[in-house]
């Protein structure tokens, strides 16, 4: 991927709009951005980190949650101020964004993961896992999804963000439907598209983003 030189440290509109399925190319984008990512999400109103940890507080009472693509720590950070006090992995395939995740303080471990395989953990390992901005980047959304209710244990909560616009691409609806079907989650919530980053000429009001709130069977 080239980079325009100002960009060296900075986002490129088209390439996050687009999204990309390489996990290699997405871990490039992320080390170069990573340092100013928060200042960048802040700048667009970026919500989405404090409504998924108050969704993951409301339905659950978890000891352990993995934040699966934490990038520099938002979510974790989140979690943190909306009282969760246990034991909080991150996992990302960008280690510079891990780096910045651990300067929060907020993760009491941190892993190079790539999402887009099987997660190097136990069944039943966790109460709830949350996942902030990051199908984008994953386009087996069955099998990542499948692979989150695996590592949670019965009774906790999966908490994951979609981006309105690959929405039904990505068939979510009937992935959700057939992870009912089987018995592996119950669904708590499935929002409509909401603001994502607002703040943000290239998206704007043309891409939202869907919450998805389950409990894992
Ligand atoms: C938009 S950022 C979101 C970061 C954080 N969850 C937040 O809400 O600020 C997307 C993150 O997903 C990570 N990511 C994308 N594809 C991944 C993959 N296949 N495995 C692990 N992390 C991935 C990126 O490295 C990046 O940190």
């Amino acid at each position: 991927m080239v980079f325009e030189d100002e960009q060296q440290s900075g986002s490129d509109g088209d390439w996050l709009v687009r999204g990309s399925g390489d996990p290699e190319e997405v871990a490039a984008y992320y080390d170069r951005w990573a340092t100013g990512y928060d200042d960048d999400l802040d700048s667009w109103s970026y919500r989405a980190p404090s409504v998924v940890a108050g969704f993951a507080m409301e339905h659950s009472a978890p000891q352990r949650i993995l934040d699966a693509g934490c990038g520099t720590g938002l979510v974790g950070v989140a979690l943190r101020a909306a009282g969760f006090e246990g034991e909080l992995h991150g996992a990302d395939v960008s280690e510079e964004s891990l780096r910045l995740a651990g300067e929060t303080n907020a993760y009491t471990m941190l892993t190079t993961a790539n999402l887009q395989e099987p997660l190097d953990f136990d069944d039943d390992a966790f109460g709830a896992l949350t996942c902030v901005g990051v199908m984008t980047y994953v386009p087996a959304v069955e099998d990542a999804w499948r692979e989150f209710c695996r590592v949670v244990e019965p009774g906790g909560v999966v908490v994951v963000t979609q981006r309105e616009d690959f929405w039904e691409p990505r068939e979510c609806p009937m992935v959700i439907d057939r992870l009912v079907a089987d018995g592996t989650w119950e669904p708590i919530l499935v929002s409509d598209a909401e603001p994502y980053l607002p703040g943000n000429d290239d998206y704007t009001d043309e891409i939202g983003v869907h919450y998805v709130v389950a409990r894992v069977r």
